[in-house]
């Protein structure tokens, strides 16, 4: 699970806090192996509910499997809502685990249900689909003062905390940015502007963007087309600037397309996100 998408408030488990040191002292005795004695009927017993993973991304149509557990001492009834459909189920000592199959929606929640002693919990969970980038795109470079400008658009990707852009020049990796700050839940455009001083060396060396989605061990790759270095300005001032840094500067534009996937949400709730 990727701790940077834990503080949305959406996908912290709805288990209730446990007050006071001796409740808590309780629960944690109904997490060990021993069984505890059964709660005299009527009696709130404290417990928590956990379903996990909080959040998963799979690819559209693909299962999931989500596993709701309770830390109840006693049998525990469990139920599960969700829009998504159901497939295989697997029961153990206090969790049961639900397979949810062909998963199309963009992002959807759900909740597990738990009763124990009469008293029912929940706790909830996010599955959101990933969409590959639409197109990566290298504009050609853009060569002043004796510096080179790449910008790298990767377009219509998701989820977009997930997104690694690394440049490459010559087949070496020259820049790379890791997007995990960006914690959105829509589909994004995300333009990448990376500027480095011009060199002879550099001359006639194709440089390519890449995107890579690496989604809890799956990874989906996307490539631009290279763009050929050429049309060095070699003038006497930029040589003498080249020599004194070879600093590089980078800027990473995220447009969120918040109301055009709202919009098609709305349109299509269960639709395949490549029809957006
Ligand atoms: C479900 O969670 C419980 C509690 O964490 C664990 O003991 C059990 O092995 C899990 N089951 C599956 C199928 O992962
Ligand atoms: C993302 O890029 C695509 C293609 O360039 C464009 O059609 C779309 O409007 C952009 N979306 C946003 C939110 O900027």
């Amino acid at each position: 699970m990727r701790a940077l998408l834990l503080p949305l408030p959406l996908l912290l488990v709805a288990a209730y806090p446990v007050s006071g040191s001796a409740r808590r002292r309780q629960a944690e005795r109904s997490q060990s192996p021993s069984p505890s004695p059964p709660a005299p009927l009527g009696a709130s017993v404290p417990f928590w509910v956990r379903l996990s993973p909080e959040l998963v991304a799979v690819a559209p149509g693909r299962s999931v499997w989500l596993n709701c557990s309770t830390s109840c001492p006693l049998q525990a009834r469990y139920s599960l809502s969700t829009q998504l459909r159901r497939g295989r189920t697997a029961t153990g000592p206090g969790w049961v685990s639900y397979e949810l199959v062909n998963v199309t929606a963009w992002s959807s929640i759900v909740h597990c249900f738990a009763t124990c002693a009469g008293e029912t919990r929940q706790a909830t969970a996010r599955i959101n689909t990933y969409k590959p980038p639409r197109s990566v795109i290298l504009e050609p470079r853009v060569l002043t003062g004796g510096r080179y400008t790449l910008r790298c658009h990767v377009t219509h990707l998701f989820p977009v905390g997930f997104l690694v852009v690394t440049l490459r020049r010559g087949g070496r990796v020259i820049y790379f940015e890791s997007l995990e700050r960006f914690k959105g839940l829509d589909l994004a455009n995300v333009t990448l502007t990376y500027t480095f001083r011009a060199r002879p060396s550099y001359l006639w060396q194709p440089v390519t963007c890449h995107a890579r989605l690496n989604l809890d061990g799956l990874v989906v790759r996307s490539s631009s087309a290279p763009v050929i270095l050429t049309a060095l300005d070699w003038s006497p001032e930029s040589k003498a600037l080249a020599s004194t840094s070879i600093a590089a500067f980078v800027v990473i534009l995220l447009a969120v397309g918040a109301t055009s996937l709202r919009r098609c949400l709305a349109m299509r709730p269960r639709g395949l996100c490549s029809a957006c």
